[in-house]
């Protein structure tokens, strides 16, 4: 733990306008623990950013978007690119998330946001995760591992420590199941084992990889004691401020 950041990140996939993400915001600085904590960054809808980041801007609370395009500019109507997002004050970007994934997103299409992401300097938080049948199936792991060489397909060395890997297995995400500590720590051992192999064990140790499914106040702290589970990406538990907190203190 000691060699990488902990990262809290919230995504509040299409959830509140930005008259609600500024009452949120004033309410999530009244709550903040003083003194040094873990990274922390909240994953909002684009036309939120905005009011996000005004809110936030002499705090510690990163503000992130839920995806981006893979092409820098152009004739792509109702898309948003990279360098958008990083103007408008976004230090992270999700992308993978399986609820994208659903409605056609591609291995290729996230591979070729990630370098668009990088590109532009921001943080991607790339999302995999298994179904329920092919846990049960036993494919867990060749999954996770085709996922995320297909995502990670074309970075160099260098640039892999810009990288967060969240695991967020599908059958825990919204569910109220979360996967048991042991089970997260599983995957996101493996996730790390991957990168080793790939980008070296002095990268692999640096890397920052969270668990995500069901995450909240409640469950936090015993998924974050694992010594592979680096953070959380929160969905439900990060609309509501006392529970965003409650998870803030426990990854510390
Ligand atoms: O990206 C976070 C997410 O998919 C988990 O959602 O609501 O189960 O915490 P939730």
């Amino acid at each position: 733990r000691k060699y990488r950041k902990t990262l809290i990140a919230g995504n509040w996939k299409m959830n509140k306008t930005p008259t609600q993400t500024k009452a949120f915001m004033t309410e999530l600085k009244g709550l903040l623990p003083k003194g040094r904590w873990c990274d922390i960054a909240l994953c909002v809808p684009a036309v939120c950013i905005p009011a996000a980041v005004r809110a936030m801007r002499e705090t510690r609370v990163a503000i992130g978007a839920e995806n981006c395009n893979a092409h820098t500019s152009g004739a792509y109507t109702g898309e948003i690119a990279a360098d958008m997002l990083v103007d408008a004050g976004c230090k992270y970007v999700i992308l993978g998330h399986s609820e994208r994934r659903a409605m056609g997103e591609t291995d290729a299409d996230v591979n070729a946001k990630l370098h668009t992401a990088l590109d532009a300097g921001l943080i991607p938080i790339v999302c995999c995760g298994e179904t329920l049948a092919q846990r049960e199936s036993g494919v867990t792991e060749e999954w996770i591992t085709m996922q995320i060489k297909l995502a990670l397909a074309g970075v160099p060395e260098e640039k892999i420590r810009r990288i967060v890997i969240a695991y967020e297995p599908i059958w825990a995400i919204g569910t109220g199941e979360t996967a048991t500590p042991e089970q997260a720590e599983e995957v996101c051992q493996h996730i790390r084992t991957i990168i080793r192999k790939r980008f070296g064990s002095k990268n692999a140790r640096a890397m920052t990889i969270l668990y995500g499914g069901s995450m909240n106040e409640k469950n936090a702290f015993e998924l974050l004691a694992q010594p592979d589970i680096d953070g959380g990406l929160i969905g439900g538990a990060s609309l509501v401020p006392e529970k965003f907190v409650r998870i803030i203190e426990d990854a510390n």
